[in-house]
């Protein structure tokens, strides 16, 4: 929906003018999963799609709801913010909201309306965008813009941890907040220390594939990683001085790896270990204009992914091996939490049309349903527009 219709429908809905619009991004990873929680290095940008919120102060202290995606609309106040599973999308900005509230910040009563194009359940943080969105206006409204990017980035991640109750790390909201027009961001998710290399595939594409195999964090196993990470990481501590797995090089893995003697976690920390070095070659990659390198990073990742990690499933694992067969594809593999959503692939941006109708027509007689293929640009976190 493009703002002026956003606009009009804010009118409709609220019998008034929505005096500010504000957008914020989807994002994609292209290396480092299961990475952010393991403190090591993740390597993602954010999409030109994204969340777009128009709102307008009241008087009261009453916050409105509105989505032109969802016909649940949710009213509260914001001295009594709880959680309600009925409350469904609506309780990501309430748990930024009342946050924000408890730390102190300014909020005072709302009306908005929300319009997402984030394919939903795609793995393309949608939540997260509609976190951060919340964050922003919040501050740009009632804070003076006094509130840091990178702490918006942390109350929306503690929102989501807290009280949605999805145990995600910080990449997602981060991703999302501090994109730049053409940039991939290298962030260190230990220090929050980050840099932006130039996204510029030259000849070749980023293409974002979804498998529509729907995935939900809270109903994966994505907390049951994070458990067998933590194992690992309490019987490396015996023996070295780390505080997450991604401290520790190959070197350092090779020496430990004995006395990790159950597979499942010997196999959890040794991707994790592994796909932290992948990150910084990749990061190198991509600086050094490398583009098959990067590529050929992103297909080990998703073996990585699908044989250690245990995160991939038969619909990413049939997109990223039907995209590989094709002439012209570099590098495939899957982004996000994994479990079904999206994968990416790096292919010759003469073939694009013709990859997209070999994977699609191979994915869609081996699984039964359709994918869907976007292009995306690689664009600014969020902010008013
Ligand atoms: C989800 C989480 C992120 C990250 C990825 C996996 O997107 O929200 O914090 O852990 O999965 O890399």
């Amino acid at each position: 929906m493009d703002i002026n219709n956003l606009k009009e429908e804010f009118k409709r809905i609220y019998k008034k003018e929505g005096e500010r619009c504000f957008f914020s991004p989807g994002r994609v990873n292209l290396i480092g999963e299961h990475i952010d929680y393991n403190g090591g290095f993740v390597f993602p940008c954010a999409l030109e799609f994204g969340t777009y919120g128009v709102i307008s102060k009241r008087q009261d202290n009453i916050v409105n709801l509105a989505s032109t995606n969802f016909d649940l609309r949710v009213s509260f106040n914001i001295d009594d913010i709880v959680y309600k599973e009925e409350d469904d999308w609506a309780n990501y900005p309430k748990g930024v909201i009342k946050l924000m509230k408890d730390r102190g910040y300014n909020v005072e009563g709302m009306d908005i309306l929300i319009s997402g194009n984030i394919p939903n359940g795609a793995g393309l943080s949608s939540s997260a965008s509609l976190e951060v969105i919340t964050g922003v206006i919040v501050n740009d409204l009632f804070n003076n813009k006094s509130i840091d990017m990178i702490d918006l980035v942390k109350i929306s991640q503690e929102a989501e941890n807290k009280f949605v109750g999805v145990n995600c790390g910080i990449m997602d909201q981060f991703a999302v907040a501090m994109g730049e027009k053409d940039k991939a961001i290298m962030l260190n998710c230990d220090t929050l220390e980050y840099s932006y290399a130039e996204f510029d595939l030259k000849e070749y594409s980023l293409i974002i594939m979804n498998t529509n195999k729907r995935r939900a964090l809270n109903e994966s196993k994505y907390n049951e990683r994070r458990a067998e990470c933590d194992e690992a990481l309490d019987i490396i501590k015996k023996y070295k001085k780390v505080n997450y797995l991604c401290d520790l090089s190959i070197d350092d893995y090779n020496e430990i790896e004995k006395y990790l003697t159950a597979d499942n976690i010997k196999n959890r920390a040794k991707h994790a270990i592994y796909e932290n070095t992948r990150v910084k070659e990749a990061f190198k990659a991509l600086n050094e204009g490398d583009i098959s390198r990067f590529g050929n990073l992103l297909t080990e990742s998703h073996e990585s992914l699908k044989n250690l990690y245990e995160v991939t499933g038969k619909e990413l694992d049939t997109i990223v091996d039907e995209s590989l067969k094709v002439d012209g594809c570099i590098g495939a593999r899957m982004t996000g939490a994994g479990f079904g959503g999206c994968a990416i692939a790096i292919v010759k941006t003469s073939e694009l049309e013709n990859f997209k109708s070999i994977v699609a027509r191979n994915y869609e007689k081996k699984i039964g349903y359709k994918s869907d293929f976007y292009i995306s640009k690689i664009s600014y976190g969020t902010r008013e527009i």
